[in-house]
C-alpha cells in the first residue's frame, strides 16, 4: 500500500513536471513533428536521382539533393574516394572527381567556367578535354537534373591501392 502510495507520488512529481513547461511540452512536440514533417517533405523535395556507371560498367543509383555538388553524391555513394580530393580549391585539384556526362544532358549543365576547362585541360592525355568531360566538384544538383547519366572513369593509376 505505502509503495503505490509512493509511486503515486512520483507520478504526480513527473506529472508536475510537465505542467510547469506545458508550452514547451505542448508545442515542441507538435512543432518537433510538425518540423520533422516538414523538414524531410523539403529533403523528399530536393532528391535528385542520377545513374552513375562505374569503370566496369556497372550502373548505380545515386541520390543528391539540389544545391550539393555532384561529386558529394558521388562520394556518399562510394563511387569517388573522398580522400582523393581537395575540395576547397579547384586549383589545387588534379580533375580526380572528373565525370563524363552522357550527351543529352550536357546542354542542361551551365557552360564550364575557365578554371573547370583548365583543371580538365591539366589533367587530360595530351591537354585534350573531352566535350563530355566535367568535375563533378562543379556541377550542382538541381531538379533539371533528374535522371541525369555520368560515367565515372577510372582513379589516376597512382590512386588505385
Ligand atoms: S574536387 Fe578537385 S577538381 Fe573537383
Amino acid at each position: 500500500m505505502a509503495s503505490g502510495r509512493i509511486a503515486a507520488r512520483r507520478l504526480s512529481n513527473v506529472v508536475t513536471a510537465f505542467r510547469l513547461t506545458p508550452s514547451r511540452v505542448g508545442s515542441s512536440s507538435a512543432a518537433s513533428s510538425s518540423s520533422s514533417a516538414s523538414a524531410s517533405r523539403l529533403v523528399a523535395d530536393r532528391i535528385v536521382e542520377l545513374t552513375a556507371i562505374d569503370v566496369d560498367g556497372v550502373r548505380h543509383k545515386v541520390k543528391g539533393l539540389t544545391k550539393h555538388t555532384l561529386l558529394r553524391a558521388l562520394m556518399n555513394h562510394r563511387l569517388i574516394d573522398p580522400e582523393s580530393h581537395r575540395l576547397d580549391d579547384i586549383n589545387a585539384c588534379t580533375a580526380e572527381c572528373r565525370v563524363m556526362v552522357a550527351s543529352e544532358w550536357l546542354d542542361k549543365l551551365p557552360p564550364r567556367s575557365e578554371e573547370e576547362y583548365d583543371t580538365l585541360a591539366a589533367a587530360a592525355t595530351k591537354g585534350k578535354v573531352d566535350p563530355h568531360d566535367r568535375l563533378g566538384c562543379q556541377i550542382r544538383l538541381s531538379s533539371d537534373l533528374q535522371g541525369m547519366v555520368v560515367a565515372v572513369p577510372e582513379p589516376k593509376p597512382w590512386r588505385i591501392p
